[in-house]
């Protein structure tokens, strides 16, 4: 996302509040694109406000889907959305533009490869420079053809009638891994999906609470094509990914308590918990309900002398969105090492060398590898000025840094917080204390 808004944060003693969250994106994503291929209506409740799912739903209307929203106190954000049944969106007249959004990109390639029309997506100027060979390996093995420039964006889809495959992915994905499961489901015969490593399971989620009939374990996730989805009444939890800046500076910062309500607590999300308890932080976490698979509940932070904290190989996948809101807290005195991160990289920006950039800008002492980064929090930050690169989780992780420095700190690109949580911003004002 090109972004240029500068926003001035100035240091706080310590956050202190409840937080209530809109829905997460990546669930928000996934009932978009189901509620289109499902027959009848669908409501969805507490959609994302993040710009990343307002895309999905521009795209999914490009591709003749009727979509109308309403906004109500009790429900946030709900989406409704009339079904077009499997294969039934229609081929769009101009091409659809998944802006900054790589769940976008990839998650419908996979619903466009097995529509018999040709389609182009495309996206900003961070998303073509992100690598799609991930996604068009499997859907062309499928059947369909996929153009691209070098396996980036612009994508040119001639979706195809696809054929089931059994898939094991290289790079640890859930937006490959849902790519594959979403052409699987249009496809003839079965589609199986190994994973190099589990990653987040909305999808397999979000199929059964359409009605779509699933199996999954320990080594292998099956679908059967062919299955037809029924709308219905969805809400989408809290996103775990935004609490995870509140979180951070709670445990950053002495004297802080902070609750987040309605936050989605799936096994597959929560890993960020686990991580800041060995980092010191008290961490109480109560599950209240659950929906549509997904459980969800309230998670209270407190304060916790520092641990130093080190992260590889096994660890990051399950964390992968968080290491940045991680680094901010490691910034405030604790001590983080991460390596095995070489996704970052091909993130919304280049995740290693901005963030280290940044938090060097800001006066942390960060060290750069080319698969992580050593951030040593000992010594307080000075403040300065840093650019998020347009990256969204980079500028809430900037944020949440300055809050523990001497100085005010001046965050450039700050306005990307709106890709995920737009209302991050008005949030920090009245946590801080
Ligand atoms: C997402 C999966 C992750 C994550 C991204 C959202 C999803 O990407 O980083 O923010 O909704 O499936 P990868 O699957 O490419 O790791």
């Amino acid at each position: 996302m090109a972004s240029i808004a500068a926003t001035t944060v100035r240091p706080a003693r310590r956050v202190e509040g409840t937080v209530g969250l809109a829905g997460d994106k990546s669930i928000s994503h996934r009932y978009a694109l189901l509620a289109s291929l499902a027959s009848g209506r669908t409501a969805i409740h507490q959609y994302s406000l993040g710009a990343d799912c307002a895309a999905t739903l521009e795209c999914l209307m490009g591709a003749g889907v009727e979509i109308t929203h309403t906004r109500t106190r009790e429900h946030g954000l709900t989406v409704q959305i009339t079904g077009r049944g499997l294969r039934g969106l229609r081929a769009p007249t101009a091409p659809l533009d998944a802006r900054n959004s790589g769940t976008t990109m990839r998650l419908l390639s996979g619903v466009l490869a097995a529509h018999p029309f040709r389609t182009t997506l495309t996206g900003d100027g961070s998303l073509t420079k992100r690598p799609m060979g991930r996604v068009i390996a499997p859907l062309e093995q499928m059947g369909a053809r996929i153009e691209s420039h070098d396996r980036k964006p612009p994508l040119t889809i001639h979706g195809a009638r696809l054929s089931g495959i059994r898939y094991r992915t290289d790079v640890p994905s859930a937006q490959v891994k849902s790519a594959i499961l979403l052409a699987g489901l249009q496809a003839e015969g079965m589609t199986t999906v190994q994973e190099s490593a589990a990653t987040r399971n909305h999808t397999e989620l979000a199929l059964r609470a359409f009605g779509a009939q699933i199996s999954v374990n320990a080594d292998a996730i099956e679908l059967a094509g062919g299955q037809t989805l029924h709308g219905g009444e969805f809400k989408v939890p809290g996103d775990i990914s935004s609490a995870a800046f509140w979180l951070a500076a709670a445990a950053a910062l002495p004297g802080s308590d902070v609750e987040i309500r309605n936050v989605g607590l799936n096994p597959t999300r929560t890993a960020l918990l686990t991580v800041l308890r060995r980092a010191g932080a008290n961490v109480e976490e109560h599950t209240e309900r659950e929906a549509g698979g997904e459980p969800s509940g309230r998670v209270r932070v407190r304060y916790g002398p520092p641990k130093s904290l080190t992260l590889g190989a096994d660890d990051v996948p399950y964390v992968i969105d968080e290491i940045p809101a991680l680094a901010a807290w490691a910034a405030h005195g604790g001590e983080l090492h991460v390596t095995g991160a070489g996704e970052l990289r091909v993130k919304e920006s280049d995740r290693i060398s901005a963030l280290v950039r940044g938090f060097q800008a800001l006066g942390a002492e960060v060290e750069e590898f080319p698969d992580g980064f050593h951030l040593r929090g000992g010594r307080r930050l000075r403040g300065g000025h840093a650019d998020a690169a347009g990256d969204h989780r980079l500028a809430m992780a900037f944020a949440i840094a300055a809050l523990g420095a001497d100085e005010p700190s001046v965050i450039s690109g700050a306005d990307s917080v709106a890709i995920s949580y737009p209302e991050f911003f008005a949030t920090l004002e009245s946590l801080c204390k």
